[in-house]
């Protein structure tokens, strides 16, 4: 049995790092295991601007420990008011990786998403001209639509019709939570790749809804049927490079997820690395971890693969935190339900305690 694994230093494709004191505590769990991340521009107000992203480009590299070497991969929240050439001009200048798409309405802090898609059409063309990633958060907000079809919707009604009006516009489907979702990637082989979280390799519906509903299951999109998971993993740990990690991991403190109207989001940051090892050895594919976490994101972005590496060692039992500790409350760290036995080992090559 394989007890060792050293791979090139991970990147996250898709994450959220808040601001302020969230930002200050959440950062040195990604930047520890992370080289680089696609950080999320839902902040209140989002980071709309080439000039907001420089802005919170800053707070975070403010907020980085001493020591540590992390690289944010900053992305703009696509509204209908959007300049295509403000946006092209933040790619060219290397500060802005991507444009983001939420639906208005669609989860946490997306009231100033797109309603009109019509209206965002010069911003992709634009985008599908210079190469520019489009992130899509993949659900429809239309009340009469299940939560739980709200991704298979989308991506007949919207996604669909937006790649076929706009060629060579390069799209990641994020966090992928459906076989329509696995299949449409697997169907289109040119310009289109998909993020799948960490979380929902890991449960399905009836972990947030049987004996008691979990909060901290609860994100979005929702994690769907257990068929639905399977066909996750199956694309996750299948070494198709069209698949690659985006954590997702979205902390809010625990009192708002533990509310009668509690937030979307699993913080998985900590323990991310772990959890892989022990989803990839299960399904007998840790040859495929190191194209998922360290190869086929920068491949899709067109970046370097990280020429540092991270070693993951397989031992007794870690425990992780239960919480991490913010000055704005505790965040509650992702419970995969299972004890993990993998762990990255510390840059002085001994296991961290
Ligand atoms: O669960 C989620 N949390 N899904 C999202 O799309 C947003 C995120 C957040 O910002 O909390
Ligand atoms: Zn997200």
């Amino acid at each position: 049995m394989k007890n060792r694994l050293t791979l090139p230093r991970p990147d996250d494709w898709h994450l959220h790092l808040r601001d302020g004191a969230v930002l200050r505590a959440v950062l040195p769990e990604t930047a520890r295991h992370f080289a680089r991340a696609i950080v999320m521009p839902n902040l209140v107000p989002p980071v709309v601007t080439a000039q907001d992203a420089s802005a919170y480009r800053q707070r975070i590299v403010d907020a980085l420990p001493d020591g540590m070497d992390f690289t944010p991969l900053m992305t703009l929240y696509l509204t209908e008011e959007t300049d295509p050439e403000d946006v092209a001009a933040a790619h060219a200048s290397g500060l802005v990786t991507a444009v983001k798409l939420y639906p208005a309405g669609a989860t946490t802090n997306s009231a100033s998403g797109v309603r009109d898609f019509d209206k965002v059409r010069g911003v992709l063309d634009r985008m599908a001209e210079i190469g520019m990633p489009l992130c899509v958060h993949g659900e429809v907000t239309e009340a009469d639509i299940d939560i739980f079809d709200r991704e298979a919707v989308f991506i007949e009604r919207v996604l669909d019709p937006i790649r076929r009006a706009t060629p060579g516009l390069r799209v990641v489907m994020e966090h992928i939570t459906t076989i329509d979702g696995v299949e449409y990637v697997k169907a289109n082989d040119r310009d289109l790749g998909a993020t799948i979280t960490t979380h929902h390799l890991v449960i399905n519906r009836n972990d947030i809804l049987v004996g008691g509903i979990k909060p901290h299951y609860y994100c979005l999109p929702v994690a769907k049927r257990e068929e639905h998971r399977l066909a996750l993993r199956a694309a996750a740990t299948g070494g198709d490079a069209r698949f690659f990690l985006g954590t997702d991991s979205a902390p809010h403190t625990d009192p708002n997820k533990e509310s009668a109207c509690g937030c979307a989001g699993c913080f998985t940051a900590t323990n991310t690395l772990s959890i892989l090892a022990h989803v990839f050895e299960n399904e007998n594919a840790l040859d495929h971890l190191e194209g998922f976490v360290s190869r086929h994101g920068p491949a899709f972005y067109g970046l370097p693969v990280n020429d540092t590496t991270i070693t993951l060692i397989r031992g007794t039992p870690v425990s992780y935190p239960e919480k991490l500790q913010t000055d704005d409350g505790p965040v509650t760290v992702f419970d995969p339900g299972f004890p993990l036995v993998w762990q990255v080992e510390s840059p002085t090559g001994k296991s961290p305690s």
